[in-house]
């Protein structure tokens, strides 16, 4: 059991724009893993970003597909997986990640993340169109969906490197 966690593949967790994809890469570095990004893997199934899918086909394919690339993902063995911020809302996705995976949620708080938030606006769609409180709102219907998986990782006023090593310290 105990051989077969630390084959498991560690799943990141956390609102859009928190760093899953630069932490990710950190933490894959220090283990000698391979690093998987899902909104990379949709993006080269559909030769297009996560945006133009939401334009084009809509946010309903996009989580269908979003689903189908964890579900094969999640079941290597000794990946860094990076996660689309919206992707934990599915059941099913948290279902097949606790069963298969270690997971970590990357938690930054509100006053931190909105500073971001201009870095993030044209490229997200989920944020498009909405003003502030509408995002205040998203960010914090979301958080206790993170909360309630596993174990919660700081990342105000950390760099990469701290946070990457935080992660490979606690694993078992
Ligand atoms: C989404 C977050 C994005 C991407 C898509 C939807 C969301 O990923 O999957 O735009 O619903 O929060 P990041 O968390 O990498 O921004």
């Amino acid at each position: 059991n105990k051989i077969q966690l630390k084959e498991q593949s560690i799943v990141l967790i956390g609102f859009m724009g928190v760093g899953k994809t630069t932490i990710g890469q950190a933490v894959a570095k220090k283990l000698y893993r391979d690093f998987i990004d899902i909104d990379e893997e949709i993006e080269r199934r559909f030769q297009m970003p996560p945006k133009d899918i939401f334009a084009k086909y809509g946010e309903a394919v996009f989580r269908q597909h979003e689903k189908e690339i964890i579900s094969e993902m999640c079941h290597k063995k000794l990946k860094v997986i990076s996660l689309g911020g919206g992707a934990f809302l599915q059941k099913e996705i948290q279902d097949i990640c606790l069963a298969a995976t270690t997971i970590f949620f990357l938690d930054l708080t509100w006053d931190k993340w909105k500073d971001r938030i201009g870095l993030l606006i044209d490229s997200r769609p989920v944020l498009q169109g909405k003003n502030m409180d509408e995002i205040k709102q998203l960010f914090d219907d979301r958080q206790p969906i993170y909360e309630q998986h596993h174990s919660r990782v700081v990342t105000d006023d950390q760099e990469v490197e701290e946070v990457a090593d935080y992660i490979v310290g606690s694993l078992k």
